[in-house]
């Protein structure tokens, strides 16, 4: 079959585990599994262990990131009562400033409302906020955004009442923008029963009937699709207390091509919201000699034991998709070509606009 030319994707949302987690994913093993799966952009989340949250913490992560990345990355910066005074000063490194509002996996959770408003007011203006806000959390984030006059970026909306405040704000002005989750896209809590309970742990939960049918129903609301990719192991999902968390780097466009190819949405729709949007809204360098070539028509039935991630599994076991990514360039070099890699660890680059001129580690 013929093949397609799509830009290179960007993913906004990603958990790499380094430093900290490696046994889960390190930068080499997610950034593989981000070229597997067509993405040549990963933003990275700083629930890393320690936290990302100062130079300190930065620079082993940027430092890890530049040792070992395959595709080009940006890092977050996570907001702590700790980081008001300082956060400002790391924005150029950072490709956002992330707030953990609500209980999830990791340190940062962040629960007062007076230290949400003063890093509202103190990030520059023009760097993006990301939030994992949920319910009622969602509506005092954008309530701070209006105050503030500022724009935000909320992650993962899983559920019909957010989408539709999410509307709602964004039709009287609040400079609001989201993603969803292919798992929130294609997984309800109707699955659970086939997951088991621990593999089916994630954050936002899995939702209603309703909510996924309220997603699809308002996708010209959602700004980006994002796969959230946690990774864990097996058995720490099998276990006594598994956290939240899918993998989906590989299986994220595969996902939302089937979904093409079953009508819901049209082929730019997709490109739209993994490549157009997150470029515009994180601000993001243009890069016309990175794309990708998809097999639209090509079907292959989802196994983690094949997935490029550490985790080695998927809440899509057994799923037949239809598209397959043959071939990956990367900054005019093919890294990636009918499953098999052809890139040194070290090769991403940094795309936050502090870190490009050099592309080196920082000191
Ligand atoms: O399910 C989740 N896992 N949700 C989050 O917000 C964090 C993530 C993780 O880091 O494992
Ligand atoms: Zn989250
Ligand atoms: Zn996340």
């Amino acid at each position: 079959m013929p093949t397609i030319r799509l830009p290179g994707l960007i993913d906004p949302h990603v958990h790499l585990r380094e430093p900290g987690g490696t046994h889960k994913e390190d930068f080499e093993s997610g950034t593989r599994a981000a070229l597997a799966g067509g993405i040549t952009t990963v933003l990275a989340m700083p629930n890393t262990q320690p936290p990302l949250i100062d130079s300190v913490s930065l620079v082993l992560a940027e430092d890890a990131a530049a040792r070992h990345a395959v595709c080009d990355y940006g890092l977050y910066l996570g907001a702590s009562g700790e980081n008001i005074y300082t956060a400002k000063g790391l924005a150029p490194r950072c490709v956002g400033l992330k707030f953990y509002l609500d209980a999830t996996f990791g340190p940062l959770h962040l629960k007062d409302l007076g230290t949400l408003r003063a890093h509202f007011a103190r990030w520059p203006a023009d760097r993006p906020i990301a939030c994992h806000a949920e319910e009622r959390t969602l509506a005092a984030v954008l309530m701070c955004a209006w105050l503030e006059q500022r724009r935000v970026h909320i992650c993962h909306v899983s559920r019909r009442d957010e989408i539709e405040l999410i509307r709602d704000a964004k039709m009287r002005g609040v400079n609001v923008t989201c993603e969803v989750c292919p798992h929130h896209l294609f997984l309800s809590t109707e699955d659970i029963p086939f997951l088991g309970a621990g593999r089916s742990e994630v954050r936002p939960r899995l939702a209603l009937k309703n909510d996924q049918a309220a997603l699809w129903a308002n996708l010209d609301v959602i700004d980006c699709i994002a796969t959230d990719h946690a990774p864990h192991l097996p058995a720490e999902k099998d276990g006594p207390n598994p956290p939240p968390g899918f993998p989906g780097l590989e299986t994220s466009l595969a996902l939302m091509l089937t979904a093409v190819n079953r009508g819901r949405l049209a082929l730019e729709d997709v490109v739209r919201r993994m490549y157009d949007h997150p470029l515009r809204i994180f601000g993001l360098p243009e890069q016309p000699d990175t794309w990708i070539e998809v097999d639209p028509d090509a079907t292959w039935t989802v196994r983690g034991a094949d997935l490029h991630s550490r985790s080695g599994w998927t809440p899509f076991e057994g799923w037949t998709l239809r598209g397959r990514v043959e071939r990956v360039t990367l900054r005019g070099r093919e890294v990636y070509r009918s499953g098999a890699f052809n890139v040194e660890p070290g090769a991403g680059r940094n795309v936050a606009p502090g870190t490009q001129s050099t592309g080196e580690i920082h000191p």
